[in-house]
């Protein structure tokens, strides 16, 4: 495991009772912490043609907009509902109670572009699939995905394409 990841510490039972919440302010805090992680994330796509970075609000934007800046992308917010001022599509997820939705701007991407989606946490693998979907339904080329860490056991893989990478940096070294 790399040492940065050390910096993300768990707390029990947030948001409600038996849940784990994976907490990375800790690691974005850390000058030298931020900096590894950002660059760890970007190493597997440092050489891969790129257009745009797609950031899943909230925890994705602070990442995605590192990684974007590091690998010479643009970057693109995936907002939760009622956020973006223009046209959007949107697609809806399941929650453990209820659904969300993630929205993006109709002409955030071009038809063709290459994109890598990026976010902090893969758990149940609802928010990641739902931004795939409104990629694709875009016209966007989604190239993989990039995450810092993965909550086994709760089959978040298995909502993904498995033709496409997922690369999950503190699993790496
Ligand atoms: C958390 C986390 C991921 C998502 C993973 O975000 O940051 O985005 O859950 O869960 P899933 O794989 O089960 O879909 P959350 O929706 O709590 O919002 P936040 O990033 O704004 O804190
Ligand atoms: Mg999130």
């Amino acid at each position: 495991m790399p040492h940065w990841s050390t910096l993300i510490r768990d707390i029990p039972d947030f948001p409600k009772p038996g849940v784990t919440f994976r907490d990375i302010t800790p690691l974005l805090a850390d000058a030298d912490g931020l900096k590894d992680c950002i660059d760890a994330l970007a190493e597997p796509w440092r050489g891969v043609a790129l257009d745009a970075v797609l950031g899943i609000e909230s925890r994705g934007f602070i990442l995605g907009a590192a990684l974007a800046r590091v690998l010479g992308t643009g970057f693109v917010p995936l907002r939760k509902p009622g956020k973006l001022p223009g046209p959007t599509v949107s697609q809806a997820y399941a929650l453990e109670y209820g659904e969300d939705r993630l929205e993006m701007h109709v002409d955030a991407v071009a038809p063709g572009a290459r994109v890598l989606i990026v976010d902090d946490v893969l758990a149940t693998g609802g928010t990641l699939a739902a931004a795939l979907e409104l990629a694709r339904r875009q016209g966007a080329r989604v190239v993989g995905a990039s995450l810092l860490l993965e909550v086994p056991g709760l089959g978040g893989r298995d909502r993904w394409d498995p033709d496409l990478p997922i690369d999950v940096a503190t699993a790496r070294r």
